[in-house]
């Protein structure tokens, strides 16, 4: 029996509130609106951001939400005037949307889309296709994959070949695409050169695979955590340096093992001090450091004379890839062992164990786990 047109019940993790471990809900899914496209989510990577919001970065009105944002899935239903998609495609949801057809997707300086969404649109409910308990449940980054099934607008939507492994590819929706990007079309690592990568998550690792791929000659790993060392070789960095085993500053010890600085450097945890070391770890004439941790809250600082010089401090967001027709040929470069997805997953498990990935991520214990429905 077709459910197309109809309200769907299904199951998803539930963010009540802020700082509170999520609950599993039977939800309601209304069908797709125009421009809209209704999917059956089958894996989805569990990512940092979705703990950001709900601990560290907390807004009121983004409560209650369906976290999640590194999904794959198959389309179960098409709204009116859906034209690229059919039930049955395989697809990756996304937070980053391409209309194609705004000033920003017509340009190729940007990969942003004026149709992009985010954490200040104060009409996050009207959006939402998600009710639970006579509530309507905000639809978190407009993917909520954290959710059996969801609703996306279909420029915020990429197919993908049916023969891709989705509880794989699902990496590719934000954590892996974001720092491997990060590195190759943002900070443009070029061959020859020394790069240093700070935090050694997905997003980090994605980003040491990124530099290697550019042909850096030395990729230099940073992390707090001991154990990210092994880890960070295996994806092609050249030597791991741990913070706290030196008394001054990690961009002093950084200047001292590259006479002078790298000349590429990419935070990746998130944190403002550690995006002020990535930038004065640069070499002052030339140096490009790139912030591909995700802050909103906090302001970040360095003097302005350390830019003066010649550095170059700048942003990236999904690794400046153009969304929806990037991700297929990032899924074809998987398919192509071009790029790593597998060696990132450490645990795989279902939705219902949301709050162990989130543990296990805070204490440092896994890069990736995959939850499946
Ligand atoms: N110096 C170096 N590394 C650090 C520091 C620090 N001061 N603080 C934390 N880290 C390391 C952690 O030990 C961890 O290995 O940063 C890494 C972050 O990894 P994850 O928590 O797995 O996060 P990830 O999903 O990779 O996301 C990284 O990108 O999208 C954003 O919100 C996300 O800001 C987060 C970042
Ligand atoms: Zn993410
Ligand atoms: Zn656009």
């Amino acid at each position: 029996m077709t459910t197309a047109g109809k309200v769907i019940k299904c199951k998803a993790a539930v963010a009540w509130e802020p700082e509170k471990p999520l609950t599993m809900e039977e939800i309601e899914v209304a069908p797709p609106q125009a421009h809209e496209v209704r999917l059956k989510v089958v894996a989805t990577g569990v990512c940092h951001s979705d703990y950001y919001v709900l601990y560290e970065d907390i807004r009121d009105y983004a409560f209650p939400c369906v976290l999640g944002h590194e999904g794959a899935g198959i389309v179960e239903s098409v709204g009116p005037g859906v034209t690229r998609f059919k039930p049955g495609d395989k697809v990756i949801p996304l937070f980053a949307s391409q209309c194609g057809e705004c000033l920003l997707c017509l340009s190729d300086r940007t990969n942003q889309c004026v149709k992009n969404w985010t954490l200040a649109d104060k009409d996050m409910k009207s959006k939402s296709r998600f009710t639970c308990k006579g509530k309507v449940i905000i639809q978190f980054m407009g993917t909520s994959t954290f959710s059996e099934y969801t609703v996306v607008p279909e420029v915020a939507l990429a197919k993908i070949p049916d023969s891709a492994p989705l509880d794989k590819v699902c990496l590719l929706g934000c954590g892996i695409s974001t720092g491997y990007g990060a590195a190759i079309n943002s900070a443009k690592v070029q061959p020859g050169s020394t790069c240093a990568v700070f935090g050694l998550g997905a997003v980090g690792l994605a980003a040491v695979m990124g530099c290697q791929a550019a042909g850096a000659s030395r990729i230099i790993a940073v992390d707090i955590n001991e154990d990210k060392s092994s880890k960070a070789k295996e994806f092609g960095a050249t030597d791991f340096v741990n913070p706290k085993d030196y008394k001054k500053p990690i961009q002093e010890v950084l200047m001292e093992m590259t006479d002078g600085g790298v000349d590429f450097s990419l935070e990746c945890a998130g944190n403002v001090d550690v995006m002020r070391s990535a930038l004065e770890s640069t070499r002052r004439a030339w140096g490009v450091s790139v912030i591909v941790g995700w802050v909103a809250i906090k302001d970040v600082s360095t003097k302005p004379v350390d830019l003066i010089c010649g550095r170059t401090w700048k942003g990236s967001s999904f690794g400046g890839w153009k969304s929806v027709q990037s991700i297929p040929k990032l899924v074809s470069d998987y398919m192509e062992k071009k790029i790593k997805l597998d060696e990132f997953i450490t645990h795989m498990m279902p939705l219902e164990k949301v709050n162990e990935a989130f543990d296990l991520m805070v204490a440092g214990k896994s890069i990736r786990t995959v939850l499946t429905m």
